[in-house]
């Protein structure tokens, strides 16, 4: 094992000379208090190490031992409903053992080594295994049933033996038989490195929406299951809120949610809202489903850069066994901002704003370990990963170099606007700079599970919401005075689909999450009132009698019903509607 010393400290990194037997990437021990790094450049004997945890007391001499292991995860039941740091060492428990500081060198088994989890087998003695074969199930919590896979890196072979019962992580639950006649053992945990993608049998066509219950989201701009989004918003504008919506109500049975260097305030609001919040799909808490990896921004720079790879290495093992599973970071800015310091230690050629020349390659290589994949085994079961990250671009600028790089990878895009959030118009997207590259692909999804006419409604909101715009110009110019009477009615429409439609407040019981059926008899609605008031308009009707019909306000408040009278309340508004309209017009016609 490769042993050297400390010959210079900067910050996070530390080089050491006569680490020519160690390897790039190996975990590396550093000082008595066996802090945690890991080698991220060698130059024959001597090897740059980025240090996990406070730096502060090293100096010159102290010893740097390698572990010989590239910085890996530990994956099996425990995982879910866990908080750990960047680099997998659970936080609750670290807190229970030394109070609330973290204190530095601390080794803390990523998943309990006491716990007894039951095993049930789904193979028997004598029956062929393969890698990633479900050899048995845990049923980890009341909605996650954890499949145990013979690892990608195995043979497989015939199985030997295998028994129900009670196990530890540690302990074997069966002995495989390999062609050469070699025994593998396997266990309820297995390791993987966290900067190599888990393999899978190939990926495909993401063609399924990954349902989020946010309007915006779903009917303009949605996203598919294994699809890659970004938000990138400037300072308040939502970026959080949009990924804890997301994390709550996203159609997905896996959830792992990354804080990534933002301030430890919203990592609690994550802690203390999860818990007490029903899942919609399961009726149990949301953290039943939920792994969570906390390195705020009073924690060290380095672990930040780890901690996207730790959150996508487990949530592929989730993807693994077959799960959709929905990945947010928040933010991949602040993990790129880590990338740049130690970049700049290393006294790298600084590229575009000081980033690393490889900050483009870098963020690609994240947002692709996502996708809709069949598993490895033999039974072709489907995976997704999603994976959603947030951009915190300097100002609000997406000129800058995280921003686009992030776009020239991501397939949505929802633009946080800094003037709706001043509106307080929440979602703050703006839907005339947003998209979503999967819409044309997903349409055929909601035109034969929700309604055969979805893709055309948001078409058609799509089309008045950009008219909206050029109108506002001319508004703008000479007032709206100046409009025809069918263009103001355009606008009203308008401004009924931003107000009645895309506004949802994240904070209301019941506006919180639509289904897609509320969503369609919302944008029914809202383009029925444009429609009937339009064809009354032309026959003579007065503008300002179908601007003021009482019924609008009603489409207005329809966010907040309930969905078990979504129907009964949207036939009761439809009927009014034609009565109205027909009363604007049989007033024009008494004259
Ligand atoms: N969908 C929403 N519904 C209601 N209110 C919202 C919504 N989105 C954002 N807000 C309001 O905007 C505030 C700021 O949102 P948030 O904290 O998500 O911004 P941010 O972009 O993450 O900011 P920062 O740059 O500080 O991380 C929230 O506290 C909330 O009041
Ligand atoms: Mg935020």
């Amino acid at each position: 094992m490769a042993k050297g010393r400390i010959t210079k400290v900067a910050g996070p990194l530390v080089v050491a000379d006569g680490m020519r037997d160690a390897n790039m990437y190996d975990v590396v021990r550093v000082g008595e208090e066996r802090l945690i790094g890991e080698i991220i450049e060698m130059h024959e004997d001597r090897a740059s190490v980025q240090v996990y945890e406070e730096t502060s007391g090293l100096g010159t001499g102290t010893e740097v031992v390698s572990t010989g292991a590239p910085l890996s995860v530990e994956l099996g039941p425990g995982l879910i409903t866990t908080i750990y740091d960047g680099i997998q060492r659970p936080l609750e428990n670290i807190r229970a053992m030394i109070g609330n500081n973290l204190k530095r060198g601390i080794e803390v088994p990523s998943l309990d080594r006491e716990k007894k989890w039951h095993f049930v087998p789904s193979v028997a003695a004598g029956d062929t295994v393969v890698p990633g074969d479900v050899v048995g199930t845990v049923q980890e919590t009341e909605v996650v049933n954890h499949k145990i896979m013979v690892p990608p890196n195995f043979k497989g072979g015939t199985v030997k033996s295998i028994a129900e019962g009670d196990y530890t992580v540690e302990e074997i639950v069966a002995v495989l038989t390999t062609a050469d006649g070699a025994e593998e053992q396997v266990g309820l945990m297995q390791k993987w490195p966290v900067r190599v993608g888990r393999p899978y049998k190939n990926k495909i066509n993401p063609d399924m929406p990954l349902i989020t219950g946010q309007r915006v989201v779903d009917a303009m701009f949605p996203i598919a299951k294994g699809g890659v989004a970004a938000i990138p918003g400037p300072f308040g504008s939502g970026k959080t809120v949009t990924q804890h919506q997301l994390a709550k109500w996203a159609e997905a049975e896996i959830v792992v949610y990354i804080g990534c260097g933002e301030r430890g305030n919203e990592m609690t609001d994550v802690l203390n809202e999860f818990p007490e919040l029903v899942d919609p799909h399961t009726g149990k808490s949301l953290m039943e489903r939920t792994v969570l990896i906390a390195n705020t921004s009073d924690m060290p720079v380095a672990a930040r850069e780890a901690s996207v790879y730790t959150g996508i290495t487990i949530a592929e093992y989730f993807r693994d066994m077959g799960y959709s599973v929905a990945l947010m970071a928040d933010s991949t800015s602040r993990w790129a901002e880590a990338l740049r310091e130690m970049s700049g230690r290393l006294e790298e050629m600084p590229g575009e704003e000081g980033y690393p020349a490889y900050l483009g390659s870098r963020i690609a290589q994240f947002y692709e370990r996502a996708g809709r994949v069949i598993c490895l085994g033999s039974d072709d079961r489907e995976g997704a990963l999603s994976a959603i990250g947030a951009v915190s671009p300097p100002g609000g600028d997406i000129s800058e170099p995280v921003s686009q790089a992030t776009l020239r990878i991501v397939k949505v895009y929802w633009g946080l606007d800094a003037a709706l959030a001043y509106e307080r118009h929440f979602p703050a997207i703006n839907w005339l700079t947003s998209y979503s590259l999967y819409a044309d692909q997903l349409g055929g999804w909601f035109n034969s599970n929700v309604a055969e006419d979805w893709m055309d409604l948001r078409g058609r909101m799509m089309t008045i919401l950009t008219e909206e715009a050029s109108l506002n110009e001319i508004v703008q110019m000479v007032g709206m005075d100046a409009l025809s009477d069918p263009d103001r009615l355009k606008m009203e429409a308008a401004r009924s689909i931003r107000e009645d439609f895309l506004h949802q407040d994240a904070f209301d019981d019941v506006d919180t999450y639509s289904s897609s059926k509320k969503m369609h008899h919302m944008m029914t609605m809202v383009l029925a009132y444009y429609d009937k008031a339009l064809d009354a308009l032309q026959k003579g009707a007065d503008i300002k009698d179908l601007i003021d019909i009482p019924v609008r306000e009603t489409i207005g408040r329809f966010k907040y019903i309930e969905e078990a009278n979504i129907d009964e309340n949207y036939n009761k508004i439809m009927e009014t509607l034609d009565a109205e309209i027909g009363a604007a017009l049989a007033k024009e016609e008494e004259y």
